[in-house]
């Protein structure tokens, strides 16, 4: 049996991303390898859940290994120019056939009852039809590509219509054009074309590996569209995968779509692990980093308070009840880490003096020890120095060493500003620490 308390932890801390998902667009794409080896029978489940929560789901599925498996087996020469295949009208014949038993395959999976599933009675409509259209992509180093294509064109309003219909979009990497011909398009392609056009609020292509790596190996677990580009430019022996979707995540970001990730597609459940968690399993691509340093706002409160009260319990920091915090709001500075609270500090300037305060310091404890509590103080000495104050004061029970460490130093109440002498609170022996801030900024 499932201990309740970690069952409990991440189901509430699920739940946030229950609720903000429902009614959201979220497009699904992976290559035709999750189709072949059983594997899309797991992901059924997980589709099927997402969909009895509300998210609307296009799917975007690939057939390079189906395509190949066919031209070998018809021992079909192939051209290939900067890594595109020159599609004739034989191997579109080939590429159409692959394409409709990928799709026939899926259909047939998400058509499934679950059967000794909780999920038994949800039944899923699937829509698949012509909603891209498209066109050649020409002539590339004096080869024509034939029916090889990009996309032109996504017909939002048909997708829509159906998403609000509560049906599963199936796109296949096939697009048409106005005259009726057919083209062979990249997965990459029409699900990032899709997600721009939705604007969708998650693009997630589904890879073979943990996701985006670092020159060392380490997961990228979050990064921004602008730091995924340079990372691509300075380490370019990236898996297949990668150099194909990370780019397309970037393109997505850059546009219109909130957040892309990219995950293992070997992990079973590793889609319900990226979504529903804070930390998730795979590399996720925003446009804006995803924490910030802010004035705090009364809705803050809340998350101010969940920081400090552990920290008032050990004393280490003076007891200060909401009424006060709501009224002092102005003074507080906030870490937003994706709209969680996760550092606090306060600074109270003393009106006549060239001095100021500052107070109710505190990082998240999953948090601690990566330079926040320096980015808090930091921006408070920016503030203060703007401010033209001289002595910044700080009132530490606990945290000297920290504080001495960057240059404050003890000195006595009696040199505290008048007005604070008398709040200051004897009892808590608190030590009293200055530092004095000079340059300009
Ligand atoms: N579950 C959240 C989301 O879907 C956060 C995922 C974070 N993922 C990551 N690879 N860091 O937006």
């Amino acid at each position: 049996m499932a201990k309740p308390d970690s069952f409990v932890t991440s189901f509430r801390s699920a739940a946030p991303y229950i609720h903000t998902f429902r009614g959201k667009i979220f497009v699904i794409a992976f290559g035709g390898e999750v189709v072949q080896g059983g594997k899309f029978f797991n992901l059924v489940h997980d589709l099927n859940l997402l969909e009895s929560l509300g998210v609307r789901l296009v799917l975007v599925h690939g057939s390079r290994p189906q395509i190949e498996a066919k031209i070998n087996e018809k021992k079909l020469p192939t051209e290939f120019v900067r890594g595109l295949r020159v599609t004739d009208s034989e191997i579109l014949k080939l590429v159409k056939e692959a394409n409709g038993s990928v799709r026939v395959e899926i259909e047939a999976l998400l058509s499934m009852g679950l059967p000794n599933s909780p999920m038994a009675d949800s039944d899923i409509r699937v829509a698949s039809g012509n909603s891209v259209t498209a066109r050649p992509m020409g002539v590339i180093d004096g080869v024509d590509l034939q029916h090889t294509g990009v996309v032109r064109k996504i017909d939002v309003d048909g997708i829509r219509r159906r998403l609000e219909d509560e049906e599963i979009v199936l796109l296949s990497p096939l697009g048409y054009s106005p005259t009726g011909e057919v083209f062979n398009l990249a997965l990459e392609d029409v699900a990032t074309s899709a997600a721009i056009a939705l604007s969708a609020d998650k693009l997630i292509f589904l890879m073979d590996g943990p996701g985006f790596l670092d020159k060392r190996g380490k997961l990228l677990s979050e990064i921004t569209a602008q730091e995924a580009e340079a990372e691509l430019a300075k380490n370019n022996k990236q898996p297949e995968d990668i150099k194909l979707y990370v780019p397309c995540a970037v393109r997505a970001c850059k546009e219109s779509v909130g957040r892309c990730h990219i995950i293992d597609r070997n992990i079973d459940g590793g889609l319900l692990v990226e979504l529903f968690t804070r930390t998730g399993i795979g590399t996720m691509v925003t446009r804006d980093p995803l924490e910030t340093l802010r004035s705090a706002s009364i809705d803050d409160v809340g998350g101010i308070l969940r920081l400090i009260e552990p920290l008032e319990m050990e004393g280490i920091l003076v007891k200060r009840p909401r009424e006060q915090i709501e009224m002092e709001i102005n003074n507080f500075s906030v870490l937003d880490y994706d709209g969680t609270i996760i550092g606090c500090i306060a600074f109270f300037p003393f009106q006549g003096e060239r001095a100021a305060e500052l107070a109710c310091m505190a990082v998240d404890p999953g948090y601690r020890n990566l330079g926040r509590g320096d980015t808090l103080l930091k921006h408070v000495e920016v503030r203060a120095k703007k401010s033209g104050i001289k002595n910044l004061f700080v009132l530490s029970a606990r945290s000297f060493s920290w504080f001495t460490e960057r240059g404050f130093s003890e000195t006595s109440v009696d040199l505290l500003p008048d007005s604070k002498q008398k709040a200051y609170n004897y009892e808590r022996r608190s030590k009293v620490l200055v530092k004095l801030l000079t340059g300009k900024k």
